[in-house]
């Protein structure tokens, strides 16, 4: 396997908030590697690290100690994050926040517009095309920001509790978006959930606990001890 195989390779990379007495270790030294059709789940409770570890990856936070490199991709722009928390601007309606990453990129308003359209329809979202995100859900804000990155078509997904405001059949499609959406550009998809079967969807678990992403062996642990009541979809 050459180096440019790797899509991410994050080496015992560690993210500290703060300094002195307050600091948070968010993230203990890490060690990832993204590769090509990869299909990740990153599993673990709420303060648990998962965000913070996705940011790192996605080059938004500079590690601390170790490093996060991206050897087979241009660099972090290649790479499309679907946020946890709000993302969408205000000013701008639907399809053109959804439109908004091809734009800055260069392609021509109505051709951006086609595609933000499309993506919008696979998580069901076409319809919110002209509102505002102030006239919309939580949950449509969160299938808006998962059709933002389907239109980027990136080389790596990193999407960030996808599900996590979605009720189970909602939820389920926004997954089938995303996997049928790596599947046919050949992307690398990394998860975070706390949702054993969303994580069950995936090819790979990696438990993270306490700011410690387990070996990969280890995930099953958490899995069985997650809470299972927000469940999603079934096993594949
Ligand atoms: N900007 C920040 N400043 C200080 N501490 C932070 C910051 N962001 C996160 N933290 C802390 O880092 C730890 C990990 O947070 P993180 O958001 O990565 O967890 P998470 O697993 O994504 O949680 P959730 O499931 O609730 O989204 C927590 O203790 C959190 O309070
Ligand atoms: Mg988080």
């Amino acid at each position: 396997m050459s180096p440019a195989d790797i899509l991410i390779d994050c080496q015992d990379a560690a993210l500290t908030f703060g300094r002195g007495p307050n600091a948070v270790v968010a993230v203990h030294g890490a060690g990832l590697r993204i590769r090509a059709g990869d299909r990740l789940a990153i599993v673990g409770r709420s303060g648990s690290g998962k965000s913070s570890l996705l940011h790192l990856l996605a080059g938004l936070e500079q590690p601390t100690s170790g490093t996060v490199t991206w050897p087979g991709l241009t660099g972090p722009r290649d790479i499309g994050l679907v946020f946890q928390g709000d993302s969408l601007i205000p000013a701008l309606d639907v399809v053109e926040n959804t439109a908004l990453p091809l734009v800055l990129t260069g392609i021509p308003d109505d051709r951006a517009r086609a595609a933000a359209l499309a993506a919008l329809a696979l998580v069901d979202a076409a319809e919110l095309a002209d509102r505002l995100p102030e006239e919309i859900s939580g949950g449509q804000a969160q299938r808006v920001t998962a059709a933002r990155v389907l239109a980027q078509a990136p080389r790596v997904i990193l999407a960030d509790e996808p599900t996590g405001r979605l009720d189970h059949a909602t939820g389920s499609r926004v997954l089938d978006a995303l996997l049928t959406a790596a599947d046919e550009t050949g992307a690398a998809l990394v998860i975070t959930t706390h949702d054993p079967t969303v994580a069950a969807r995936l090819t790979a678990r990696r438990a993270m606990r306490d700011g410690r992403l387990a070996s990969a062996d280890d995930a099953d642990t958490d899995r069985a001890d997650a809470d299972t009541a927000h469940s999603l979809g079934e096993p594949s």
